[in-house]
């Protein structure tokens, strides 16, 4: 699936990203020589396979890069892709977007329109193009059950928006990497992320950043009768997900939703195709370094099919309560502060990341810390996930 190209010598130098004592990431570089406005093939093959082992590299230094090479370097990152936005063109993304463009503004960038402006204040007199825009948004938390206060918030109590993978679970298969490139943020002063589920857990990090954890650390973390579950199983995507949960309401920490019961019938949904409903299986296989992941990204799932070994016959359960509480038991233990890592871009840093790897989040801040621009990128995969079992593609 991946061009698989493990132990090319790049022409750039691999840095383990910096952490703690206390932290138990296993993940994270920083690449400080490298020029992606004139990348070569091979150093893109080599890149590419330098995300997939570090599963988040941050390309140091690339305030002169056109936006047309972000664009560029995803899809040559991903030759065989369609050439989208993994969420589609931008009409799409803003009328189909449910949960995840309502409310806020979702702008191209002119001339690269794969490359989706993200963040929130004033962008500048002349962002390539666009004249004294400022980007408006609700509050990262807005969507959590329990409330918080805007007097908490802008003492710098927040929160983790909502982890996710960068997937659009219809359609189109995830991209296989996002790339977010950092224009501008504030860096001081730090924020505090409450856990707010009444743990007492928080972690102070500068504002504007964004929080990743791993997947293949979650899998770790498992017992060997829960990944022997997790390697046979697979769950079905609502179609039209983000609609479908449009309405729910997540965990506090930003892990999962609540259940409701606000799931929309799928008769309120707008058409779909049954071809289009994406069925994946739990676990999946970096292309490169044969680690296994828990991806499972649950405030989607609508259905999952649990079996133990090859030859069984799944048990299928559309109880989505269910379904949450079991993912909840699992994933909330790699939610914990020494395995959370939040890369300090800096303006000009292109932070990417294997997106079949790890889940991230926006970490809101109060508005007078001053204005976020940033530049997203990925690609719709030009093949999909891939488990460490083949899953029946009918049931
Ligand atoms: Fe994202």
């Amino acid at each position: 699936m991946s061009p698989g190209v493990q132990g090319l010598k790049p022409s750039f130098t691999l840095v383990p990203m910096e952490k703690t004592a206390k932290q138990k990431t296993n993940y994270g570089a920083v690449v400080e020589d490298l020029d992606l406005e004139s990348i070569t093939e091979s150093d893109v093959k080599a890149l590419s396979d330098a995300i997939w082992t570090h599963k988040v590299v941050v390309v140091k230094n690339q305030q002169h890069l056109q936006p047309i090479k972000q664009w560029e370097l995803v899809t040559r990152f991903d030759p065989d892709a369609p050439l989208v936005h993994s969420h589609g063109d931008i009409k799409t993304f803003n009328e189909k977007g449910g949960i995840l463009s309502r409310g806020r503004d979702v702008l191209s960038v002119p001339n690269a329109e794969n490359v989706r402006i993200i963040g929130k204040g004033y962008l500048g007199d002349d962002h390539f193009g666009i004249k004294a825009r400022s980007i408006t948004k609700p509050l990262s938390h807005d969507w959590h059950d329990l409330p918080l206060s805007v007097e908490e918030f802008n003492k710098g109590h927040t929160r983790f928006q909502r982890w996710h993978i960068d997937a659009p679970l219809y359609a189109r298969d995830p991209a296989w990497f996002t790339t977010l490139r950092c224009f501008k943020r504030p860096t001081a002063p730090n924020v505090t992320v409450h856990w707010d589920d009444g743990s007492g857990t928080k972690m102070d990090c500068e504002p504007g950043l964004t929080a990743f954890f791993s997947n293949v650390q979650t899998y770790g973390l498992m017992t060997e009768e829960e990944k022997r579950i997790a390697d046979h199983s697979w769950v079905e995507y609502a179609p039209h997900p983000y609609q479908w949960m449009g309405d729910c309401r997540s965990n506090p920490t930003g892990l999962g939703v609540v259940s409701q019961g606000k799931e929309k019938a799928l008769e309120d949904l707008q058409p779909y195709e049954e071809k289009d409903i994406k069925r994946y299986p739990m676990v999946w296989v970096n292309p490169v370094t044969g680690e296994r992941a828990f991806m499972v990204h649950g405030i989607c799932v609508r259905r999952a099919f649990f079996r133990s070994g090859p030859d069984q016959e799944p048990r299928v359960v559309d109880d989505v309560a269910e379904i949450r509480s079991w993912l909840k038991g699992i994933q909330e233990r790699v939610l914990k502060p020494e395995y959370i890592m939040l890369p300090k871009v800096r303006d000009g840093d292109i932070v990417m990341w294997a997106n079949y790897q790890m889940f991230h989040t926006a970490v809101d801040y109060p508005d007078y810390m001053g204005s976020r621009a940033m530049h997203q990128a990925n690609i719709g995969a030009s093949s999909g996930p891939v488990g460490p079992m083949p899953i029946p593609t009918i049931v």
